[in-house]
């Protein structure tokens, strides 16, 4: 339990920017995070900058924010509004959490593996593999709290959350790897003019340019993809989730939104299919934008960072920090600092948003840090806010959501602050 924690800004800037080669992920997080392996999150010096050089790449692709689009829209279209439409007809209940975790997940499946597994259709089938991210999420807080000797015990005996984690762990290979060597078979075969854009194949490619030492390619792959679809589905749909919550209980703002979106788009003046909202569309929406980052600073879904120094330092706070200490970099109560945001700090207002020419506000990631600072600034927040302003406008603008009454809402024990018992919630058609 020898850690420190902290939510100075200055500290953070410090930890995140400034010093930031004193302190890498480490071998302690490499341990808790096991599960990713070689990927992204785990990495540090050259092997990090390789990756962060190709997910850039990935993510530059002149092809890349269309096919982004498409996989959202077409989500959107064939997933979400079926599945929210048979809810409104029937009147029955909906764990949005539930649904918005279905739909990032097989959008970032569709994004890096070129696979759509389904599993925001109207049965709302269980695919392991989905369902095996909440496991994940919970077992790595366990590993933070607990002596290592306890877990790695458990792990050894094959008992406790390490159970889980161990069974979450086959579903994402077992998801993973014939996706791989599907792509492997079909890429040999491919002609130059056959290829298009195809997250696996664009990544198979840049890692082959750039490393060829690499000890097992399909093993190093497998870790990527799964990093990305860890980064893709929990952060965005646990930001969903609250951002719904927060305005289902603040009604003037769901009004501002549609409001919004009555003014803004030409699409719904024009009376074209209104119930879809492209890229370009979305960036019109300032109020909603605002509105996102309003709930991603009360509830910022990757609520702590772990760091660990490698020499020892005096924080800017005066504290004195000695070589592998653990040290937690506390989000969640960052976005509750009355310091930092003023008296009302624990209020809903997207107005703080907003500068006086009606732009979004820009703050500094060091008080703001939902995203991560410095050198491993999050690599997904533009395709975040293109996801989540796509999916919040398209459903604000056709159904009005209320939470059921008496449903209990509070934060689950994850390194992704989930809605523990999701939202249920009971949607109603607006009439258009
Ligand atoms: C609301 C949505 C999101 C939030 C709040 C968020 C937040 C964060 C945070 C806090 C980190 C730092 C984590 C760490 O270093 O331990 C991070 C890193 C990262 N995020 Fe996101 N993220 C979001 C969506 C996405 C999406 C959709 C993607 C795309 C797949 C993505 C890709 C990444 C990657 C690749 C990194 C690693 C960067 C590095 O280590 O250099 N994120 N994100």
């Amino acid at each position: 339990m020898h850690m420190v924690l902290t939510c100075d800004p200055a500290n953070i800037h410090y930890i995140l920017s400034k010093n930031f080669s004193n302190y890498p992920k480490g071998p302690e997080f490499r341990k808790i995070f096991d599960i990713l392996g070689d990927g992204i999150f785990n990495a540090d010096s050259q092997l990090w900058e390789t990756h962060r050089r190709v997910t850039l790449s990935l993510m530059h692709h002149p092809s890349f924010l269309k096919v982004l689009e498409v996989t959202v829209w077409d989500k959107v279209e064939k997933g979400l509004l079926p599945v929210l439409q048979n809810c409104a007809k029937t009147g029955s209940q909906l764990d949005l959490q539930d649904i918005f975790q279905r739909f990032a997940f097989d959008s970032i499946s569709k994004l890096v593996l070129d696979h759509d597994p389904g599993s925001l259709s109207l049965d709302l089938p269980n695919i392991p593999c989905e369902k095996a991210f909440n496991d994940l999420a919970l077992v790595l807080l366990h590993r933070h709290i607990l002596p290592e000797r306890y877990w790695k015990l458990q792990k050894w005996l094959g008992i406790g959350k390490e159970k889980k984690l161990s069974k979450a762990w086959d579903a994402f290979d077992q998801f993973i790897y014939p996706r791989i060597s599907l792509k492997q078979e079909k890429r040999s075969k491919m002609f130059d003019e056959e290829r298009r854009f195809v997250g696996l194949t664009t990544l198979m490619e840049a890692y082959e340019e750039t490393n060829n030492s690499i000890r097992d390619a399909k093993a190093f792959i497998r870790d990527n993809i799964l990093n990305l679809m860890f980064a893709g589905r929990d952060t965005t749909s646990t930001a969903l989730t609250w951002f719904f919550w927060l305005i289902a209980t603040n009604h003037w703002a769901e009004e501002k939104i549609l409001e919004e979106i009555a003014n803004e788009l030409d699409v719904v003046k024009q009376g074209q299919d209104s119930r879809l909202f492209n890229v370009q569309q979305s960036h019109k929406l300032v109020y909603l934008h605002a509105a996102l980052c309003e709930a991603l600073r009360l509830y910022p879904p990757v609520a702590l960072e772990h760091k660990a120094p490698v020499q020892a330092v005096i924080l800017p706070s005066g504290v004195r920090v000695e070589p592998n200490t653990k040290l937690i970099l506390f989000f969640y109560s960052m976005g509750r600092m009355e310091s930092l945001w003023g008296e009302d700090c624990l209020e809903f207002k997207p107005e703080r948003w907003i500068s006086e020419r009606g732009r979004v506000r820009h703050e500094p990631s060091f008080k703001f840090p939902a995203f991560n600072a410095g050198p491993r600034t999050c690599l997904g927040k533009e395709m975040a806010f293109v996801q989540m302003k796509m999916v919040a406008a398209s459903i604000i603008y056709n159904y009005h959501v209320r939470v059921v009454d008496g449903h209990p809402i509070s934060p689950s024990d994850s390194i992704i602050i989930q809605m523990k018992q999701g939202l249920m919630v009971r949607l109603f058609q607006r009439n258009r």
